[in-house]
């Protein structure tokens, strides 16, 4: 007994050192202990924490991989193979780091559709939507140039489609389709500019940009699923009435998701990580070989609403333009969203209309992407990506005059 007790003193002494030094105690209260978020957190509240582990696997398993594998387009795909048959539990880190980027994007697209049910990119977290585009962007690069990297076929013929689509920018063009190749073709020295950036320069972007996220979100305090400001209730001990500590009480329901998403990420990188062709495609199997074009190239499922919109149109900047503006217009949500009731739960037909209408069409964009772009799928894709603009560029008019049901004043806690 005295044993731990003397312990514990050591331990609070340890932890006075540290404090009179760097405010660990007073970052660890301001972020965990003392930071008070809605009761009333539902499932679509654990995507955020969930990108957090996934963002630690990846770091964590690009340092193994990086360990065995060559940048270089005469080593990348054999390192490859080497990983995978004579490394030990190579198999494993790539297979984890493969099923990662799609489990990346899986959390991010649920994540970010969070926001637009319980309009958590409303006033006052605009900046924290706008880091999280930035964040959703970087996401994007990362993803592409790392496809690059194992230097199969679809590596190969997937980036030289992406890298030519800056071709179509007017006067431009084709310089900046050189400089970013840093070579007249896809070479040696295009594999090694995408491994310095995909190891390092945006991992790091990344890290720093999740820090300024949660900067940004605990500075405004977190949005809950009825959409109420829970500081502007506070009881008498200062503490938001309708708030509980993040630790210990939402860390404990993060947990319970943490455990689950680990059980079916675990059984894909076990039992199914090429899923089907989804997660790697079949024909980044084959080494990349610049005289034989695949038979259909398409992007990994998380681009295929983007190319989907990019095939739609016959004019190949015009494909680019709207590719890149189907982006761009998601960082103008919080000004194009003119309703000020924030949930889904108290807004009008309208908007939950709307917001259905854009999912189906993003998720048929993905559908249709990796369909070829011919008959039926170009004119569907059309349609969808008219519906796609419409939902954004249509908001301004339908949620300016939406009828929304009384927000309560205290947040609903469904048992
Ligand atoms: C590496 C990627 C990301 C990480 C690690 C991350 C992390 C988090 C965490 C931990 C939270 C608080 C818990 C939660 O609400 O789920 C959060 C909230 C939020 N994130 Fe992210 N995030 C990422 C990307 C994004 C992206 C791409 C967007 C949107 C474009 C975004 C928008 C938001 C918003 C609006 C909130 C506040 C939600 C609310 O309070 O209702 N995040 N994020």
């Amino acid at each position: 007994m005295s044993n731990v007790k003397s312990n514990g003193g050591r331990g609070e002494q340890l932890l006075a050192w540290i404090d009179e030094r760097f405010p660990l105690s007073k970052m660890i209260k301001e972020h965990a202990t003392e930071y008070y978020a809605s009761k009333n957190f539902n499932f679509w509240y654990v995507f955020g924490v969930l990108a957090m582990v996934v963002l630690i696997i990846q770091l964590i398993t690009g340092i193994f991989l990086t360990m065995n594998y060559k940048p270089s387009a005469d080593d990348a795909f054999a390192s490859v193979e080497y990983i995978m048959r004579d490394v030990q539990w190579g198999w494993l880190i790539r297979y984890m780091h493969s099923t990662g980027a799609s489990a990346f994007f899986i959390v991010i697209y649920l994540h970010m559709f969070r926001a637009m049910l319980y309009g958590s990119y409303k006033k006052p977290r605009e900046l924290l939507w706008l880091i999280g585009m930035v964040i959703y962007v970087a996401l994007m690069a990362e993803g592409f140039l790392g496809y690059l990297l194992p230097w199969g076929q679809m590596s190969y013929w997937g980036a030289q489609v992406i890298i030519s689509l800056f071709g179509a920018i007017p006067y431009v063009g084709d310089p900046l389709v050189e400089w970013i190749r840093g070579d007249f073709f896809i070479s040696d020295i295009t594999l090694n500019r995408f491994f310095a950036l995909h190891v390092i320069a945006v991992p790091l972007a990344l890290c720093m940009l999740v820090i300024m996220h949660i900067l940004a979100l605990h500075e405004t305090g977190s949005n809950n699923p009825d959409g109420i400001e829970i500081k502007n209730n506070k009881g008498p001990d200062g503490i938001p009435v309708d708030g509980v500590a993040f630790h210990p009480y939402l860390t404990a329901k993060d947990l319970v998701a943490i455990n689950i998403f680990l059980i079916a990420f675990c059984s894909v990188v076990f039992f199914a990580p090429e899923m089907g062709g989804y997660f790697l495609e079949h024909a980044n199997f084959e080494p990349a070989n610049s005289l034989k074009t695949p038979e259909h190239i398409a992007p990994v499922w998380y681009f295929t609403p983007f190319y989907a919109i990019l095939r739609a149109v016959p004019d190949k900047l015009g494909g680019v333009v709207l590719m890149g503006g189907a982006i761009v217009v998601l960082f103008f949500l919080p000004w194009l969203d003119r309703c000020e009731v924030k949930s889904i739960r108290y807004r009008g037909w309208t908007y939950k209309f709307a917001l259905a209408c854009f999912a189906v069409s993003f998720l048929a964009l993905g559908w249709l992407g990796l369909l070829p772009a011919e008959g039926v799928y170009t004119l569907l894709a059309r349609i969808f990506t008219i519906i796609y603009f419409g939902f954004f560029l249509l908001m301004p008019f339908y949620t300016a005059r939406e009828k929304t049901k009384p927000v309560p004043d205290r947040v609903v806690y469904h048992k």
